[in-house]
């Protein structure tokens, strides 16, 4: 493939970097505790939760159904009663949310009563049919209103056993069906063309259930005795490694200065990204490895690099599709070609971050193009300066904000409300590890 545009000197950088920043909680854990704590009897306690956006839309659709969820607010404790549901009197509205949506679809296959899902616009046009056609397998009956997306509804019941084989790698989908076998109290089987991330799995296994996994296959035996067994759980969520992301995104462009970030999960099935950036030529050592819950936690430590185009393969999409964006914007101050085969899956994110992603970055001078499934970024020099339209994604905004730091940048987003989704303090933190911000702001 030709190289288009782009100048091979060194980009300019930014920021000098500084302090430590702990990012706040990981958002699939925190869904995925809030949901096991619904099941457990008694009162359960999860401490480090994600306060965002999609966590609030979790524990709202909970608390229609019967689950007291404690207010989700700083101090990032929260307290859930679970073991008994009713059925909602209202539809479950969940946001912006797509794990909160799958993942209860799930929870609610093995419920016997009906209930209706629905979201915002983005989510509504999201696929559920991966999702739904599995559980009307298991025996769920559901009304589809309006395609393969929401609103839709699902009455649940008795369900059958499930060997399914994934048609994505999505773990939302892999841990809807998991909760369904729990739920329902049967085994299900699942294979999935590449390993995605496996927070429900560990969470699982740590708290002893009959699960085994081999390669990209997960089985879960009949679970009804275990599942009566689970009470009172105390469930610790690490740093979020996808809000991490922007932050090492952030530092990795600085012209100078180190960055510490704190408690950062680091299961291998999320951090694909750093593997790449060490490709692009920024390591970035992790120190201090402990475990809780089953998942790995560490320190990151970032320094300014320079970075060179790689070519990220089909298969490490899965360990890093949430990070394209910022390994985009990246990839856009990298030397040469940067190539992210097999991205397809970004058409049906938050937005169609595929598209998007390619857009914005022409609309800040950057060189990008879709190329069937791939997304092929060519670096500069040259200052981004543009307007960006994020639709309204999270993931979006924060990646151009990162880029909106180099040096005689000047990018403006559509809006900077979107990050409340997933990292409610990000623009703070990103002026917090600025070294150039008074210190006073920066404890
Ligand atoms: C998530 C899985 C991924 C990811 C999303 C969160 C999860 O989606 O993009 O942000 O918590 O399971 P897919 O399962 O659709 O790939």
């Amino acid at each position: 493939m030709a190289r288009r545009g782009g100048s091979l000197a060194p980009a300019a950088r930014p920021v000098n970097v500084g302090g430590t920043v702990r990012v706040p909680g990981d958002k699939s854990i925190t869904h995925r505790a809030f949901m096991l704590a619904s099941l457990a009897r008694g009162e359960s306690v999860v401490r480090g939760a994600l306060v965002s956006g999609d966590v609030r839309s979790t524990a709202r659709v909970l608390r229609q159904l019967g689950v007291p969820v404690g207010a989700v607010r700083g101090g990032n404790e929260v307290r859930v009663r679970g073991g008994s549901w009713r059925r909602p009197g209202e539809s479950l509205h969940c946001g912006n949310s797509g794990t909160t949506a799958r993942l209860l679809l799930g929870l609610l296959a093995g419920r016997p009563f009906e209930a209706r899902l629905t979201g915002d616009r983005s989510l509504r046009q999201r696929p559920m049919r991966r999702v739904t056609e599995p559980l009307r397998r298991m025996g769920a009956a559901i009304v589809e209103e309006r395609g393969d997306g929401l609103p839709l509804r699902i009455h649940g019941g008795a369900l059958a056993p499930l060997v399914w084989r994934l048609p994505v790698a999505s773990a939302q989908l892999k841990s809807a069906l998991l909760f369904a076998g729990l739920v329902g109290g049967v085994p299900v089987a699942l294979d999935e063309p590449a390993k995605s991330r496996d927070h429900t799995e560990r969470l699982l296994a740590a708290l002893g259930a009959p699960l085994a996994e081999r390669g990209t296959a997960v089985h879960l035996d009949e679970a009804t005795g275990w599942l009566a067994t689970l009470r009172d759980l105390e469930l610790v969520v690490p740093g979020d490694a996808s809000s991490a992301a922007f932050l090492v995104g952030a530092g990795v462009l600085a012209e100078d200065g180190a960055l510490t970030l704190e408690g950062v999960g680091v299961n291998p099935t999320r951090i694909g990204f750093l593997r790449v950036l060490e490709r692009m030529g920024a390591p970035i050592p992790v120190v201090s490895l402990r475990t809780v819950a089953g998942e790995p936690i560490g320190d990151l430590t970032v320094r300014p690099a320079n970075l060179h185009g790689v070519e990220v393969a089909a298969h490490e999409v899965p360990s890093l599709i949430d990070e394209v964006p910022l390994l985009a914007v990246l990839a856009s101050r990298a030397r040469g070609e940067t190539a992210f085969r097999s991205v397809g899956e970004l058409r049906v994110k938050e937005s169609d971050r595929l598209g998007l992603l390619a857009a914005n970055l022409r609309a800040v001078g950057a060189q990008a193009a879709v190329e069937r499934e791939d997304l092929v970024v060519w670096g500069s020099s040259e200052a981004p300066r543009g307007s960006v339209d994020t639709a309204g994604d999270h993931r979006l905004a924060m990646a151009f904000a990162v880029l909106g730091t180099v040096p005689g940048a000047a990018v403006r987003l559509s809006e900077r409300t979107s990050p409340a989704i997933s990292y409610p303090g990000f623009f703070e933190d990103l002026e917090r590890i600025d070294a150039r911000t008074p210190q006073r702001h920066r404890d």
